[in-house]
């Protein structure tokens, strides 16, 4: 069987990148990742690939002079490499849509809220601010809208007894097993995005699309 290629865009640490190395190093492991694309130069998740053999690609986008021409030069470095899905973990850029169209049915996004409550920033203070009983991680595929495109998975996350550090750093250890294991099952032919419907194994949606660790 060919290799499933994943292209991971970051913007600072890196730690989501992490998780998939790790799980990409492992036996097992049905991907790789073919490179690693950052609008940060000084993004700390670059250091992660150092001893690996992934490639990178560094553009700082303070340098172009409209999203879409930074846009334009990522994907024409990416498409020199045979992506299969791109993965967006922290990447703190909004896509113009040609970048997306370029790539149709080919992103996800890892988002730090029960979508689609709280797009955007600042989720964990949104969800202390308003009481909710539950936070939690989304992972979606990406379409023109901010965090409105179709939801593959999320996992809860309690707010009880958590402060706003205490529960970023739970939220971040649910989103090291939540996008790890969706790529994996990406990777496998196990889900797949038809129109606006994630098409995924009943098996594995045995809670609906609420994943469980
Ligand atoms: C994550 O919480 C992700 O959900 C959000 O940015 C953070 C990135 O963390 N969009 P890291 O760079 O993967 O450590």
């Amino acid at each position: 069987m060919s290799t499933f290629n994943i292209a991971v865009l970051v913007s600072g640490n890196g730690s989501n990148l992490q998780s998939l190395i790790n799980l990409s190093l492992a036996s097992n492991s049905n991907f790789k990742i073919c490179c690693v694309g950052t609008n940060n130069p000084e993004a700390n998740a670059l250091k992660r690939i150092e001893d690996e053999h992934i490639s990178s690609i560094s553009l700082d986008h303070s340098k172009f002079d409209s999203r879409e021409e930074f846009d334009m030069q990522m994907a024409m470095e990416l498409q020199k490499f045979n992506i299969d899905l791109l993965v967006l973990a922290g990447y703190m850029r909004i896509l113009s849509k040609d970048f997306i169209n370029l790539f149709k049915n080919k992103i996800i996004n890892l988002h730090p809220s029960l979508l689609p409550k709280y797009p955007g920033l600042n989720t964990h203070e949104k969800v202390l601010e308003n009481n909710d009983i539950h936070h939690g991680v989304t992972v979606h595929y990406v379409d023109e809208g901010l965090d409105t495109g179709p939801i593959i998975a999320f996992t809860k996350v309690e707010t009880m007894h958590h402060d706003i550090n205490s529960l970023e750093k739970k939220i971040h250890e649910t989103e090291h097993k939540l996008l790890p294991a969706i790529v994996s099952l990406i990777s496998d032919g196990r889900v797949k995005l038809h129109k606006r419907e994630v098409l995924i194994d009943k098996e594995v949606y045995k809670n609906g699309k609420e994943f469980i660790f």
